[in-house]
């Protein structure tokens, strides 16, 4: 869908389109803590640890290192990111389950020494190269109707929890939680609930075997809006998440989260040029200057939808919008409302800042869009 935006933010777009070229992605600081605020506010016991896959950019990470926030990181790389942006290693946690050796222990001696498993051979790897780290145990939870699903790959049953976390403790690792992903982009407040039992049962059965857990990670999966008619899915989620939270857990269990999408997305705007126009099959269409392979690449590997918005005025038609490579994959819209464009004009969609550069390539020798911060 297709809208016109106000006279202010077109002025605005477009100068930042003349001062810097596109495709072009800024990334408003405002923004980034908006949302951290908005986090904060409607979850008040969780503590947020930010996805960094969702935006990988050292001004989103020195942000939110200046905000105070934490990180999970899902590679050694990652790791070494936010220590550079003035991360302390004691604010990070490891959450990938799954870990090269060597990143085990490379994390380990940057510090880092939280981790997520589930499963037996990876205890085995983390007692061997990084002894002694606090571990939490990742179980699979319903991912039911999340637009990207995350148990199909990881997680244990929650009935073998905590024999692996009792086996953790024998190996001399500190069992430390129980983690969760709901899937990402998650609108089914019932997933969250679900988990949130399990969690609570290995959390009381941990108590009984005298091993109490100390962390609850509630993982990531916040939704965001990407339509302007859309309701905005967080609060009313993050209400019912808050109040069970608080029925499930006493004070002696620590909330965390690992919001990536929740964070970042809102915070950022992709601006385009179209660069050629064809007529085909009695359609226009309009080649952009980024696609699939790209900023768009969400279309692709985060099952995203976006809202293309257009500045110029006029009678509209249904049209299609392409990228610029020579695939055909690389159509990101085929039933859009746009008035007739021309070379030049520029198309924007809002609310893309996760999930998007991170996973752009240089396909066809199409260079990333440039990322810019601003206020
Ligand atoms: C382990 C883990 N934590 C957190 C996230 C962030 O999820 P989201 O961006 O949906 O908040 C992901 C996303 O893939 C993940 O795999």
């Amino acid at each position: 869908m297709v809208k016109r935006v106000s006279d202010n933010s077109e002025r605005r777009l477009k100068g930042l389109a003349r001062r810097h070229g596109t495709p072009l992605v800024a990334i408003s600081r405002s923004g980034l803590m908006r949302q951290l605020e908005r986090f904060h506010q409607a979850l008040l016991r969780v503590e947020p640890f930010y996805a960094v896959k969702a935006n990988a950019h050292p001004d989103v990470l020195k942000t939110f290192v200046a905000a105070g926030a934490c990180f999970d990181v899902a590679s050694v790389a990652e790791a070494r990111a936010v220590l550079a942006a003035g991360a302390k290693p004691a604010r990070c946690i490891f959450a990938n389950t799954i870990k090269p050796v060597a990143a085990i222990a490379e994390a380990r001696k940057l510090g880092v020494d939280l981790m997520t498993f589930d499963s037996e051979y990876e205890l085995d790897k983390i007692a061997d190269r990084a002894p002694g780290s606090r571990v939490i145990v990742r179980i699979k939870v319903p991912n039911v109707g999340s637009i990207v699903e995350l148990s199909l790959k990881f997680g244990t049953e929650p009935a073998d929890a905590l024999a692996l976390l009792i086996k953790a403790h024998k190996m001399g690792l500190v069992p430390a939680g129980v983690s969760f992903h709901v899937g990402s982009q998650c609108t089914r407040i019932e997933n969250y609930l679900q988990a949130l039992e399990m969690a609570a049962i290995i959390i009381r059965d941990s108590r009984l075997k005298q091993l109490p857990l100390e962390i609850l990670d509630i993982g990531g999966g916040f939704p965001i809006r990407h339509f302007d008619d859309e309701e905005d899915p967080f609060d009313g989620a993050a209400q019912t998440i808050a109040q069970e939270i608080d029925r499930l857990f006493d004070a002696n269990v620590r909330v965390i989260a690992e919001p990536g999408r929740f964070l970042v997305g809102p915070a950022a705007t992709l601006i385009l040029r179209v660069i050629g126009k064809a007529i085909r099959e009695n359609k226009h269409w309009y080649y952009l200057d980024d696609g699939v392979y790209g900023a768009l690449s969400g279309q692709i590997f985060d099952h995203a939808k976006y809202q293309f918005k257009v500045t110029r005025k006029g009678r509209r038609q249904l049209s299609t919008l392409a990228g610029p490579t020579c695939d055909s994959l690389d159509i990101v819209a085929t039933g859009e409302d746009l008035p007739e464009l021309e070379l030049g004009d520029i198309v924007y969609v809002e609310n893309i800042g996760a999930y998007s550069v991170a996973t752009a390539t240089c396909f066809n020798g199409v260079p990333p869009a440039k990322v810019v911060m601003v206020p």
